[in-house]
Formats: structure tokens, sequence, C-alpha cells
């Protein structure tokens, strides 16, 4: 079996930094390198102000970085150095061409695979870390079988399932690896070479060996049934606040019957994130690829409801605020998609702003760790409005109770722990009246706000 002394990881992000710095960690004899074209990225990686906020990371790679872990641009070194490459590139939802807005563009997959056959002279094991369509692995190994050297490529799949904010404890402590490869002898041996670094610290009856494309396709699946569990309480949220039924007891009330489970079941104001609705698309436009048209119209349906739930939000605060919210100030609390992760990807925030400054209402915002330009950029990158419109419309404080001031209403979008510990009373006293609050996450303590003044609207609670 080989031996794996050297890693090199292609892409630094979300996945690469983190899911490299534990391997760095619990792997001392085993040197691993992140390489990115993003220098600035790499530049950030190589200083105590990390490029991604996540509790306990910068602490592992304190531990590693220098020692084992290293962080650099020169791509070309970093693969002829490894004998394994993981390939953790961002695969976002295609924006031009043949199944825009549905297929994942596989652009730096497959610029990635062709550095990988250009610049290598020995043999690699090359792991799709990214989350990849189902039978993605083809088109790599026909892509590094073109090389002219007689070097030999096996392809593995080793999907992530991290979420991020607790990132490295679902790295130190996961609930499966996954591994798929081909079953040949040299794929076998593959498997075993990839396993024997994840042993390191994974107990190893939480390591999944698998075919390469039952891997691949179960971290679509993964995401698919994740996806699906928030969209389906977050359905029978809208009945609650018809009926005047509770969405927390109803998920209290299912999520105790064992088949079913407590998890995944808080309702929202809509799930975001960089993958869910990414890899739903995704898994749609296969089924459609693959003639499944009622399979894909299943599937379709869980991104659908997420929409329906972040527009049903925004237009509550609307109804609520007696049909208009022109000129009117209303304070987002939180950015991020969701707590301890200063991501903004597909946050439920950027689509209930967009909404709201559509009936021209003024909003300002305050999140602990999304920095303003992000907000700014995340609101032109829907070019509903121009730059300079978005910046006359939306106000981004440093401080939560600068946002909230002179406010008609406040809407919690992100659970930062931090909402809770405030001074309401204070807050309340310094908005306009009546003052509203629509809470999207059923953070705070409701019967408190209204004993305060508060009209309070909660994501699933129906008036008794
Ligand atoms: P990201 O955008 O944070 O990072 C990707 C990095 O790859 C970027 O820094 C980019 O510059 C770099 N890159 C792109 N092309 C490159 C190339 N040709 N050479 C070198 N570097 C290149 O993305 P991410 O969030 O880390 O996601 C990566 C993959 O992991 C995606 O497929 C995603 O679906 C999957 N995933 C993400 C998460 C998550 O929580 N973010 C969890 C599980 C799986
Ligand atoms: C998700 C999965 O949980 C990971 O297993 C997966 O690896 C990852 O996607 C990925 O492939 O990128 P992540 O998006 O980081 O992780 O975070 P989640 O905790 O899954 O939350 C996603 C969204 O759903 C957030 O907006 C969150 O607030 C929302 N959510 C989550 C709910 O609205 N209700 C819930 O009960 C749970």
């Amino acid at each position: 079996m080989t031996k794996i002394k050297n890693i090199c990881c292609i892409g630094a992000g979300y996945v690469g930094g983190p899911t490299m710095a534990v391997i760095a960690q619990k792997c001392p004899g085993i040197k691993v390198t992140v390489v990115d074209i993003n220098a600035e990225r790499i530049q950030q990686w190589q200083t105590d102000d990390l490029p991604i906020y996540e509790p306990g990371l910068l602490e592992v790679v304190k531990e590693a970085r220098g020692r084992n872990l290293f962080f650099s641009t020169d791509i070309d070194k970093g693969i002829r150095e490894a004998e394994m490459i993981f390939m953790s590139v961002n695969t976002p939802t295609k924006t031009y061409g043949v199944g825009k807005g549905r297929a994942a563009d596989l652009k730096f997959v497959e610029l990635s695979a062709r550095k990988i056959a250009e610049v290598s002279t020995t043999d690699k094991i090359v792991v799709e870390k990214s989350t990849l369509p189902v039978r993605t692995a083809q088109s790599i190994k026909a892509i590094l079988s073109e090389q002219t050297r007689d070097v030999k490529f096996q392809v593995l799949s080793n999907p992530e399932f991290l979420a991020e904010g607790t990132a490295i404890n679902d790295l130190h402590a996961p609930d499966r690896v996954l591994i798929g490869g081909d079953q040949t002898p040299e794929g076998l041996a593959a498997i075993d070479a990839l396993t024997e670094i994840y042993a390191c610290w994974v107990h190893p009856e939480k390591i999944i060996q698998t075919r390469l494309w039952s891997s691949e396709l179960s971290k679509l699946a993964a995401n698919a049934f994740l996806a699906q569990r928030i969209s389906s309480i977050n359905s029978i949220s809208a009945l609650c606040e018809i009926t005047g039924a509770d969405v927390d007891e109803v998920a209290y009330a299912i999520g105790t019957d064992t088949r079913i489970g407590p998890k995944f079941l808080k309702a929202s104001v809509g799930f975001g994130g960089s993958c869910f609705q990414k890899d739903i698309l995704n898994l749609v436009y296969l089924c459609e690829y693959f003639g499944l048209p009622e399979v894909a119209a299943y599937w379709e349906q869980v991104v659908v409801m997420n929409d329906y739930q972040k527009r049903r939000f925004a237009q509550n605060i609307i109804q609520e605020l007696f049909n208009t919210v022109s000129g009117k100030k209303i304070c987002l609390l939180g950015w991020a998609f969701k707590k301890d992760t200063n991501d903004t990807r597909e946050s439920a925030a950027i689509y209930v702003t967009d909404h709201l400054l559509n009936d021209l209402a003024q909003v300002s915002v305050y999140d602990p760790q999304v920095p303003t330009r992000a907000m700014y950029a995340d609101m032109n990158y829907l070019q509903t409005r121009s730059a300079a419109e978005n910046e006359q419309l939306l106000d981004v404080h440093k401080d939560p109770y600068e946002a909230a001031k002179g406010a008609h209403a406040i809407a919690v979008i992100t659970e930062w722990d931090e909402f809770r510990t405030y001074d309401w009373q204070r807050i309340y006293d310094n908005m306009e009246k009546p003052a509203f609050l629509f809470d999207g996450r059923n953070l705070l303590d409701h019967k408190m706000l209204r004993e305060i003044g508060f009209r309070v609207k909660a994501i699933g609670k129906g008036e008794e």
C-alpha cells in the first residue's frame, strides 16, 4: 500500500482550509500543503487573521502551521511533491449555457485535473473532496489519462460532510468518513491509503468504503435529505401560523419518534448556505438529464418551498406594517446564513432585504461577523438595482443598538447567541411605535418581548 508522506490540497476555502488543518494536526508525519490561485486568501491563511471565521480553527492551524501545514500559491510544486492530491475547489451552480441555474459548474474541477495531468511526474491518488455530480470521476479519469508521461492515477471520492460554524468539531468527531473508489486492486489500495490517514483519529467503524458512484451520489443525497427536512418543517410552519399551532411544539412532538429524530427540524426564515440549494439543483438537473422528470420535480419542490418561506417572511413584515414599508426603517439582526460563520452565501438575509428594498424600505443591518463590503456585494450580485441605490437604501452598523434606533421593526434573520443577551427594553425605547419584532429563528423570549411592548410575530407561531 502507498504510504502517504505528502498531501497537496487544491483550494484553500471553507472546506480545503479546515480539513487540511485537521489532517495536519492529527497526522504530524504527513506534510500537508494547501494551494490556491487566490493569493490574498493564501496570504491570510499565513496570518492569525484567517480568511474564514470558524470556532476553534485558529488553534488547530497554529498547532500545525509551519510544522507540517503549509499554504502556498505554487500549485505546480504542491502537486509535483504530493502522492495524494485533494481537489477542494468550488463547484457553484452554472450561471451560463447548458444547465444554467441548475447544473454544477465543473470548470474549476476540470482545470485542477488538467493541471495535475500537466505537471505530475510521479503516480498520484487524486481525491474528490468537492461535492460533485455522480460520475464526475469518469471525466477526471479521462483528463488524467491524456498525460504523456507514464504516470498512473487513482481517483477517489471522499465527500466532506462538515457544516460551517461547527467545522472543527465535525472534522474531529465525524459521524462517518466516506471513501469511494474503483473496486480494482489499485483502487482498493488507494482507498486503504486514504483510510489509513483518517484512521489516525477516526474509529475504523466510522470509515465507510464504497464504490465511486455511490460515494459521489451519497453526498448529493445527504444534503438533499437534510434540506428536505427543513423545507418540510417550514411548510408546516405556514400552517401553524394560520391554525394557531406552535411549530416548535410540533417539531418536538414528531422528532421524539426515533424513526424521525429531532435534528434539522428547526423552522426558520429559510435555509441558506453555499450548498443545499446548489446541490439539490444539481440533483434535479441530473435526474432530468437521466430522464427522470418525476424524481427531479420531487426534489425541486424542496427549493421551491425554501424560496416561498423567504418571500413569505418578507411579505409578512410588509403586511403587518400596515401594508407599507416605504421610507420605514427595518432593522435586520444577522446577515450570515447561520450563526458562528461569516459566510453569507445564499443567506436568507439577502432575499428578505431584496423584497423589502423593492417596497422602498430603509434596511439597517447588524451582524457580528460579516464585513460591510460582503453585504453590499451580496446585494449588488442580485442586480435588482444599482450599487448606488443599494448604498442609499441599505445601512450597515457596527452596533446593534444603533442599527435598531428609530426602526419600525426588527427582523431576526440569523440565530446568533448574542441577540438573546441584548437590553431589549433599551432597544424598544429607541424604536418607532408600534414596535414590531419578526423572529425568523424563534430565538428570543417572546413573552418578555411582549411584556416590554413589542408586537411579536414569529415563524410558525399562530395566535392562540
Ligand atoms: P470556497 O469557494 O470557499 O473555496 C474554493 C477555493 O478553490 C477558492 O479559494 C478558489 O480560489 C480555489 N480554486 C478554484 N479553482 C482553483 C484552481 N484551479 N486552482 C487552485 N485553486 C482554485 O468553496 P468551499 O466552500 O470550500 O467548497 C468547496 C467544495 O466543497 C464545493 O464543492 C462545496 O460544495 C463542497 N462543500 C462545502 C462545504 C461548506 O461548508 N462550505 C461543506 C461540504 C462540502
Ligand atoms: C450543510 C450540511 O449540514 C453539511 O453536512 C454539508 O457538508 C454542507 O451543508 C455542505 O455540503 O456544504 P451548512 O450549510 O454549513 O452544512 O450548515 P447547516 O447547519 O446544514 O445549515 C444550513 C442552513 O439550514 C442554514 O441556513 C441553517 O440556519 C438552516 N437550518 C438548519 C434550518 O433552518 N433549520 C434547521 O433545523 C437546520
